[in-house]
């Protein structure tokens, strides 16, 4: 695999004018939620009228100013997206009282909106389920109807795509889409249109408190996101990186990457994450092939033998689709000048001989049971 490259710009996502047209595969990205008042500030400062308009009670007229900042950045995502490529954004509606009237913002429907004008097309996306535990979780008038509100415990991950399907050409590049699948029982969990929790309970790479300081999302999100909608060797943008996970995300999957954030002082946490992402990228390949193989073992109980078997990892796989996939292993991340950084990737760990050897004893055992 050839190392991958990932650059960040510290300026706002609304010019994007390093990027050339058509030059990226995929963005991924969570923006500041509109309405949700740990953002008034960031959206204050880009937009003095914002700051104005929550004052005077306006509601409305601040959703829709912060909303045209947003606006401003989905049409340059538009403009260097390649045709074909798809746009993620994950976001969450707000509620809130202003001049004492509680009101849902809707963002949601409004980037839908937003993103349908620039031309996308909306393909279905995926609602991320988080039940919250706080015993003020409902709100309003308590068991007198009507004036009590639903609780919101989910978010959007909203799913476009800039004109018709990719196409891949060269026998290359057909090859790497086939290097790039996933196995067939991760598509039937990633493919579905409601997340629990984020479907696993994998470890997760930074601590919970700097995560919810910061609203940065699970590294499992894009990291299913970036395999669901790109392949290898994809340039995976984000204009909201925050903390950078879709960048590191990017980097374990074998992407390269672009990031944009406006907040300078987030350089350093972004380049803290450096150091343990390589073990921390090993160990979620590691876990992937082991729930795996232990998929596949329940399958032959009740299925019997495979028809099909995976060329590089030797154990089987349930279609065609999945025979050629190698996952990519993050060795190494080096910065070259500031703030661009080359991902370094290794092939062969020797637990994933340990995982083919661990296939062959069942089947033997099998076979002298048998
Ligand atoms: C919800 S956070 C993104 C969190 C990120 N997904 C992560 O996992 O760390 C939104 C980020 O957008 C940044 N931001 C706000 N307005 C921006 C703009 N106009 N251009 C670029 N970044 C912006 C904020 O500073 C914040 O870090």
């Amino acid at each position: 695999m050839n190392p991958t490259t990932h650059q960040i710009h510290f300026n706002t996502a609304e010019d994007m004018s390093p990027l050339a047209d058509a030059s990226v595969q995929l963005v991924v990205t969570s923006p500041p939620y509109p309405m949700i008042e740990m953002w008034d500030g960031i959206f204050g400062e880009q937009d003095s009228e914002i700051e104005k308009s929550l004052e005077a009670g306006e509601g409305y007229r601040a959703f829709e100013a912060m909303h045209q900042i947003l606006d401003r950045v989905w049409s340059e995502c538009e403009r260097v997206l390649a045709p074909g490529g798809i746009a993620c954004i994950n976001i969450g509606d707000a509620t809130r009282t202003i001049d004492s009237k509680f009101e849902l913002y809707p963002n949601h429907s409004r980037i839908q909106t937003a993103l349908l004008k620039l031309g996308f097309s909306v393909l279905p996306g995926i609602l991320w389920r988080k039940p919250t535990n706080a015993p003020n979780k409902f709100m309003g008038s308590g068991m007198y109807p009507p004036g009590a509100y639903v609780t919101l415990e989910h978010e959007h991950i909203l799913v476009f795509r800039k004109g018709n399907k990719r196409v891949f050409n060269s026998e290359k590049e057909k090859e790497n889409r086939r290097q790039s699948a996933y196995f067939w029982e991760e598509r039937n969990s990633w493919f579905s249109d409601v997340w629990f929790k984020l479907l696993g309970t994998r470890q997760d790479l930074l601590n919970p408190k700097l995560r919810a300081r910061s609203a940065a999302y699970p590294f499992e999100l894009p990291y299913t996101l970036i395999q669901m909608f790109s392949v290898m060797g994809d340039t995976v943008l984000d204009p909201f990186l925050g903390l950078g996970t879709t960048q590191f995300a990017a980097m374990a999957t074998g992407r390269n990457s672009v990031g944009f954030e406006i907040d300078p002082k987030l350089k350093e946490s972004i380049e803290s994450s450096h150091a343990p992402l390589p073990d921390f990228a090993q160990s979620l390949v590691r876990g992937r092939l082991e729930e795996h193989t232990n998929f596949i073992k329940q399958r032959f109980e009740k299925k019997g033998a495979f028809k099909y078997s995976s060329r590089y990892y030797e154990f089987p796989v349930v279609t065609r689709q999945e025979i050629e996939i190698q996952f990519p292993v993050l060795e190494k991340i080096e910065g070259t000048s500031k703030e661009k950084f080359i991902a370094e990737y290794t092939h062969s760990l020797a637990w994933q001989t340990d995982l083919t050897q661990d296939w062959a004893s069942f089947m033997k055992e099998t076979e002298t049971t048998e």
